[in-house]
């Protein structure tokens, strides 16, 4: 899908009201979109091809109850989204964990809570979990994180950089299987690229994966039932970009699977399922001309969004009114303090003022919950939703004195 950059009248609407209600920057969710999106993926999903999702693209329970209901389990990585998952009605059977900072204390709440498919993304977690489950009288499935050598390139999840993420394969050879025996071990989770676009360059580095984590698990002696790619499908952040086709992640997946002898094939989506459905509406504060640059200064920045800091990366932006002024370049910044707080030089109407509303589209995933809502103590961003015709507001703005002390 390119990217929506146009809201239908229904939503206009229900923006524009919202715009005067709150009053404040917000997040606007597109929840029938999402549930279409997500209908079509659930279809092709079959026993070899599970798609999980990554919750921590975005935890909103309404997002979670769409993805629950189109059969999707949830892939959680702290307690903060283990209780909000279960909070949102999701079963502890359809609770996948993964994350690298897993202590003894949380492998144990993880039992007790039911969870039961853990990603070990260490010998101690795989040590630790086996004791624990020993203690517990239990036998939860898991799956080994493994990092894998790239020639080169980096990601934001690692590429070829030394990351936290899962042991090297030298290092799970040396797994002492006297201390796996209360563990279910069925495969391994390799996941070290983001926001990939190119067909390609996907196939290539699933292939390497399915390859040498096939050989790695025949060494290892243990089974070959699954093989979790983790996430890494990308969406456009230009319009220049092309979305991916899922039938051709299909196809690969499939020829992955078959090729080198794995039972099934697993991943948790993030960006892909969930991106192009959040819309980020924020107000121009100012605009100026700075030694010869267009600035526009920003009611919320990377307090709101902060992926553009992150990453380099601006999400693409509309004028929410009409406008028929020609485009030019603005540097648009955000109200931190910080030169930082810069979310990309990108065009808009010649006309664009203060008092206008700007919409950042793609921001459905690592929005919200990624930005770095404290720092100067400006107003937390609201999110509201659209389902099924109707507008809910399950998040207000909040201001500073709701948190400070
Ligand atoms: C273990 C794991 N799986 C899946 C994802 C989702 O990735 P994406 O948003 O690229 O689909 C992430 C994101 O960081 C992750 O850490």
């Amino acid at each position: 899908m390119p990217i929506t950059r146009v809201f239908n009248k229904e939503q206009r609407e229900a923006v524009s009201k919202m715009i005067n209600r709150l009053d404040s920057s917000f997040f606007f969710y597109d929840l029938d979109g999402l549930n279409h999106h997500l209908s079509d993926l659930s279809s092709i999903m079959t026993d070899d091809i599970k798609l999980w999702y990554a919750c921590k693209a975005n935890p909103l329970s309404a997002i979670l109850k769409i993805f629950r209901n189109n059969g999707f389990g949830i892939d959680v990585a702290s307690k903060g989204e283990i209780e909000q998952v279960l909070r949102s009605g999701i079963r502890p059977e359809n609770i996948l964990s993964t994350g690298p900072s897993k202590s003894r204390k949380y492998l144990r709440e993880l039992l007790e809570e039911n969870i039961q498919i853990v990603v070990c993304e260490s010998l101690n977690q795989v040590y630790w979990l086996n004791k624990i489950a020993g203690e517990m009288k239990m036998k939860p499935k898991v799956l080994l994180r493994v990092q894998m050598e790239w020639e080169e390139g980096t990601s934001v999840l690692g590429g070829n950089q030394i990351t936290p993420f899962g042991e090297d394969a030298s290092t799970w050879l040396k797994l002492d299987h006297a201390q796996t025996e209360n563990l279910d071990i069925r495969g391994l989770h390799v996941f070290q690229w983001g926001n990939i676009l190119d067909i390609k360059r996907l196939e290539k580095i699933w292939h390497k994966i399915a390859a040498q984590t096939h050989e790695l698990a025949e060494k290892l002696g243990i089974s070959t039932e699954i093989l979790d790619l983790g996430g890494g499908i990308g969406i456009p952040y230009t319009d220049s970009e092309k979305d991916v086709n899922f039938k051709d992640i299909l196809d690969i997946l499939h020829s992955v699977k078959a090729q080198y002898g794995w039972g099934k094939i697993w991943m948790e989506l993030g960006r892909y399922a969930v991106g192009p459905y959040g819309h980020y509406m924020t107000q121009v504060i100012d605009r100026k001309n700075v030694r010869g640059k267009e600035l526009l200064i920003l009611d919320g920045g990377v307090n709101h969004i902060a992926r553009p800091a992150l990453t380099g990366q601006p999400f693409p932006v509309n004028l929410f009114r009409e406008s028929d002024a020609a485009p030019r370049d603005f540097q648009i910044h955000g109200p931190l303090c910080t030169a930082l707080d810069n979310l990309g030089t990108l065009q808009l109407p010649e006309d664009t003022e203060p008092g206008d509303w700007l919409c950042f589209h793609q921001s459905g995933a690592y929005g919200f919950t990624e930005g770095m809502p404290f720092f100067l103590c400006h107003n937390l961003p609201a999110e509201v939703i659209m389902y099924e015709g109707n507008v809910m507001i399950p998040r207000n703005p909040k201001k500073a004195e709701d948190w400070l002390c």
